[in-house]
């Protein structure tokens, strides 16, 4: 196939198989998913959350000195602004987490000095201003639907620490807070996602790091991106038990729905983000005696391959893993932005390094010989 006709087998189907820019940061490579060269199941094994952010951001992986730096750093931008907690608190909570977010993302920007400047030291204290703050929010938010004021970071702890015990209430066990690290160091990142790629186009226009973080956080929301964790635990609810998973599946496949948590645009023989997930959820569900969840999501990956050929994404065992670890299905997506944002603000520093606006082409397919006095009144 010539390079042309590449080019014209990409358009209108989603820029499929087209390469937009040089990234050193992560990328599909065969079955696993590198971050700067090092597999993501050995990081899920042996790495930490704030490793990883070191990682994305610098490139290595930190020595003692490097981590405590960052941990510091992290901690101490945690508390949100006291002008923000007070709006915070009187803002209207019954809308999508995720829009919730974005307005508090806004109001950070409002309360930032630097939130314009965009050379490299100051985007870099941005991109620690946010990834500390993201999942405070999401905190914020939880309490706050349920008439509290947010609970107050401990800046001793991890961001993983942080951000579940600001949503349950309730410290987590050390298990429960190095899974749900797993977890956050597995979506960090994911070479040019739709929201990567949306930080990117924003950051090109010269736009700051709170901009394309706000771009990012748009784009993440929906159900074909990573609004689909939240979309499969609905999914499992309604089909309610294990008996009744063959006969949901068949009628949905039957009328041409798409069953969320499954299909991937470049993966095909397996998300390997999935695999980790899935022993996890395993493990979590019969720890908290709901064990169907994970028999019913299995017998749906099987019957999924059978029927379709198609395989679980990272979203798929997500769903019953934060499900056990008590997080409300509606904040799935909001987590996911807490952990993407490392991934976002990495992009976006390497947008700036190298930047030359993004600026594609259409295909027209329009009229070009209309002519306004000939239309005019006549509606056409
Ligand atoms: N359920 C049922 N059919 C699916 C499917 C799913 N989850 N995902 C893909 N397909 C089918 C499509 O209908 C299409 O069939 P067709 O060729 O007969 O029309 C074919 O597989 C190709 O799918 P397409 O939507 O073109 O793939 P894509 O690369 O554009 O999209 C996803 C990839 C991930 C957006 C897509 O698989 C999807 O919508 N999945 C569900 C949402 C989800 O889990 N998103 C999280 C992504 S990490």
């Amino acid at each position: 196939m010539s390079k042309v006709e590449s080019y014209e087998g990409a358009i209108d189907r989603g820029l499929e198989g087209i390469v937009a820019c040089s990234s050193a940061i992560s990328t599909i490579h065969g079955s696993t998913l590198l971050y700067r060269g090092y597999t993501i199941e050995d990081l899920a094994e042996h790495a930490t959350f704030e490793e990883v952010i070191h990682l994305l951001w610098r490139g290595t992986i930190p020595n003692a000195e490097e981590l405590a730096e960052l941990r510091t750093r992290l901690g101490a931008n945690m508390k949100l602004p006291e002008e923000m907690r007070v709006w915070l608190v009187g803002m209207p909570v019954k809308v999508h987490p995720m829009d919730f977010l974005s307005a508090v993302v806004a109001g950070l920007t409002l309360h930032d000095p630097e939130a314009n400047v965009i050379h490299e030291a100051a985007t870099r204290s941005k991109a620690t201003r946010l990834t500390a703050r993201l999942g405070v929010i999401v905190g914020a938010y939880e309490q706050a639907r349920k008439g509290r004021w947010p609970l107050e970071p401990d800046p001793n702890r991890s961001l993983s620490w942080n951000l579940l015990r600001g949503i349950t209430g309730k410290a987590p066990t050390p298990q429960q807070e190095r899974d749900f690290d797993v977890c956050l160091i597995l979506h960090a990142d994911h070479e040019l996602n739709a929201s990567a790629f949306s930080a990117r186009v924003t950051a090109s226009t010269l736009s700051g790091l709170y901009s394309s973080v706000l771009a990012a956080i748009g784009t993440l929301k929906g159900p074909l991106h990573g609004g689909a964790n939240q979309a499969v635990i609905a999914m499992l609810r309604q089909i309610g038990s294990l008996d009744r998973v063959d006969r949901w599946l068949d009628d949905a496949l039957a009328r041409d729905e798409k069953i969320m948590g499954f299909g991937h645009r470049v993966y095909k023989d397996g998300d390997p983000r999935a695999k980790v997930l899935k022993k996890m959820s395993e493990r979590l569900t019969s720890e908290v005696g709901r064990p169907e969840l994970y028999r019913m999501s299995v017998r749906l990956e099987e019957r999924m391959a059978e029927k379709k050929g198609l395989i679980p994404n990272v979203d798929f065992y997500s769903a019953t893993v934060y499900e056990a670890l008590g997080i409300p299905d509606d904040l799935f997506t909001a987590i996911f932005a807490a952990s993407r944002v490392v991934g976002w603000c990495a992009h976006v520093m390497e947008q700036y390094e190298n930047n030359r606006i993004y600026r594609p082409r259409a295909r027209y397919v329009g009229p070009t010989e209309a002519r306004y006095a000939e239309s005019r009144g006549t509606g056409r």
